[in-house]
Parts: structure tokens; sequence; C-alpha cells
């Protein structure tokens, strides 16, 4: 037994757990357990990695300033400076964690919200506090209900996973408003492209509204760059100064940057992505309500239907991954009778749904 001993409280933390993945199977595997980007990325993404290979030995720009310029114009940002970009998304939730919330403090989110913000707060020494959701759905009353004078950090994704379901801007904005001014609002719109553009300039938009609102922000949906790992975010100056003083040099690669740029501004790519995960969504809530498995309307590139049981859910699991079909338990969220399965390809989302088709008939 070794007496290097870690601090009390990452003795406390408990690891992310990832959605499946059957690397180096002999069989065809349907992969629809990360909310993956069935396109795989956009072809100018891969065109602009093979000409990043030969200077590999070079280390990229220490500010990033082409990609967050990319971004900024993309999104129409104006202040370049108030962009962050990080290694994934995940990254910028544990590095506003390290800054703003620690022993004492307290971070807040609902009961089925992303994992990663309660990774994060128990890795920093913080109090992870939940608030319930009504219908699947983060409300304003019970969000604010769950502030306190410890409250560091309050985490929304929005849309959430693995709910797939949203908080209105109104209501958001409401917030805001509502907030006391100790506490830091995160607004995590990893599923953002996925509502439209609209959607997205409106919590750009919020950012711009208040100093106690940020915005983050993934390459890994839409994208489909989840293997480069790169996140950006939009702050308010101040804590634009502080992320960028803890960001560990260097914290991105040249293969995503290079990635991330031809990514934001092929609209084609981001528009035919869109309008197959609209059109799928749409049929996997007709169908699976159809088969007698309540779904929720979802905002986001997955759906999370109700087996009624968490037995029957874990059946319907076991069934899938016998057919080579991965979906994602989602009891560690506190849905042990739903199942999430990202939308996929044309010809993966009819696996799944006949195969789900076949399992409600006879089970
Ligand atoms: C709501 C939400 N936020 C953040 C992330 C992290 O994404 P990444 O670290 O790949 O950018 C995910 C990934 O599933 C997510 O669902």
């Amino acid at each position: 037994m070794t007496s290097i001993r870690p601090l009390p409280h990452i003795e406390k933390t408990k690891p992310y757990v990832p959605g499946g993945k059957l690397h180096g199977s002999e069989d065809r595997v349907v992969m629809l357990a990360s909310n993956e980007n069935p396109f795989g990325p956009s072809p100018r993404a891969i065109e602009a990695m093979q000409d990043v290979a030969r200077q590999v030995h070079v280390y990229p720009d220490p500010n990033y300033g082409a990609l967050r310029q990319a971004i900024a114009d993309a999104k129409g940002i104006k202040d370049v400076s108030r962009v962050a970009v990080s290694a994934g998304s995940d990254e910028i939730i544990h590095l506003l964690t390290q800054a703003y919330a620690g022993p004492g403090d307290e971070v807040l989110f609902t009961e089925h919200a992303f994992s990663m913000y309660q990774v994060s707060a128990l890795g920093h020494g913080a109090t992870p506090v939940t608030v319930p959701e009504t219908d699947l759905t983060a409300g304003f009353n019970a969000v604010l209900g769950g502030v306190s004078e410890r409250t560091r950090i309050l985490f929304l994704a929005n849309p959430n996973n693995p709910t797939g379901t949203i908080m209105e801007v109104e209501d958001l904005a409401r917030l805001q408003d509502a907030l006391p001014p100790h506490v830091l609002f995160v607004i995590d719109g990893a599923y953002a492209e996925y509502v439209g553009e609209t959607y997205e300039a409106a919590i750009r938009d919020l950012v711009d509204r208040r100093a106690n609102t940020v915005m983050i922000r993934t390459f890994s949906k839409i994208y489909g760059l989840a293997a480069l790992r790169l996140g950006w975010g939009y702050f308010p100056a101040e804590i634009a100064a502080t992320f960028q003083r803890i960001r560990p040099p260097f914290n991105i690669n040249a293969f995503a940057v290079a990635a991330g740029i031809a990514s934001i501004g092929d609209t084609e790519f981001i528009e035919t992505s869109r309008r197959h995960n609209a059109e799928w969504r749409a049929i996997y809530v007709d169908r699976l309500n159809a088969m007698g498995l309540p779904t929720p309307k979802s905002m986001a590139n997955f759906v999370i239907p109700d087996f009624g049981s968490p037995e029957r859910a874990a059946a319907a699991n076991e069934y899938l991954k016998q057919n080579n079909v991965l979906v994602r338990a989602v009891g560690g969220y506190g849905l042990p009778s739903r199942l999430r399965i990202s939308i996929g390809s044309a010809e993966d989302n009819e696996t799944v749904l006949s195969l789900l088709e076949s399992f409600t008939a006879s089970r």
C-alpha cells in the first residue's frame, strides 16, 4: 500500500462513464451510444488534416488566433478575445469549475443533467447540488430554488443530454436576471446546432446581455470531430481573461485546429447533418411511440424512449447488443427504464427501429 494519497475530495470522485464502443469487433457494429454525427467529419476537415500531417514537428499557435477568428466569424461574434478554445468542451467544464468552485462551494444542475458537471464538481472539491426536473425538463422555479449563498456555478445543458429537452430562451433570460451576482451561469450548447441558427444566435446574445453568463460549445457533435477533442466557449471579458490564465498551453493539437477551421465554415455539411437529424428524429419519435415506448420530443441528435421498467429497458439493451447495436443505458442518469438512442445513418436507424419493433412485439 502506498502512503501517497490523493486529496480527500479526489478520493470521492466518480469517473465519467462513456457510451459503449466495440473497437476491433469483426462484425459491423451499429454504434448509436455517443451522439456522434453519422456523416463523419466534413470532407473539408479531412483534407485540412492531411495538410497538417507534414507539419506536426512545429508547435501550434499558442493563442489559436485563426481558429478563434473562424469561430467568431461563423457565429457572428464581434470580439474574438472573448472566444476560448479547449480540448473538448469537457475541458472547459473542468477549467471553469477549477476557476470558480472549490471546497465549501456548491455547483448546481438538474437531476438528469450531463454527468460531467458532477464529475467536475467532485474533482474540484465542490458540492454537487441537484434540483428536480418536470417532464424531464429543467424549469425556471426549480432551478432558482436550488440556488444558495454557496452556489458558485449553475450548469445547464440546453438541449440537455440525455433528455434532449430544452428550456426556452425567455426562461433562460429570466434565470439570468434572477440569479444572484455570485453565480456563474454556464449554458452548455453542445447540441445547439441541432436546434438551429436562430437559437444559436439567441444563446450567444444571452452572453452579451449579462456578465454572469457563458456559453460552451463542442465540435464533437454536428461537426463530427469527436475524436479530435475540440470545444469552444464565448465568455464575458473578465471570465475569458481568467480562462486564458489557467488554460494549459497548447491544449489543442494542430489537427483539431485545422479541422475546426475547415468544419465551422462548411455550412452545406452542417445543413445536411441538421436536416437528416430532424427528419429521422421525427421518424424515431413516431415509430417508438407507435411501439408503446413513450418518447419525448427531442431537440438534439438522440431520443430517449421509455420501456416502462428498468428490467424491460435492460432486456431491450441486451437484445440490441446481441444484434450488434449499441445504444446508451441511462440508469446512471436516474432514468433506468429508458435507453438513449443516437440518430444514426438511415440504414442504422432502420436497423435499430426494426429490432425494437420485433422486441416490443414479443416482450
Ligand atoms: C451536454 C454535453 N456537454 C458537453 C459534452 C462534452 O463534449 P466534448 O468534450 O466532446 O466536447 C457532451 C458530450 O457528450 C455533452 O453531451
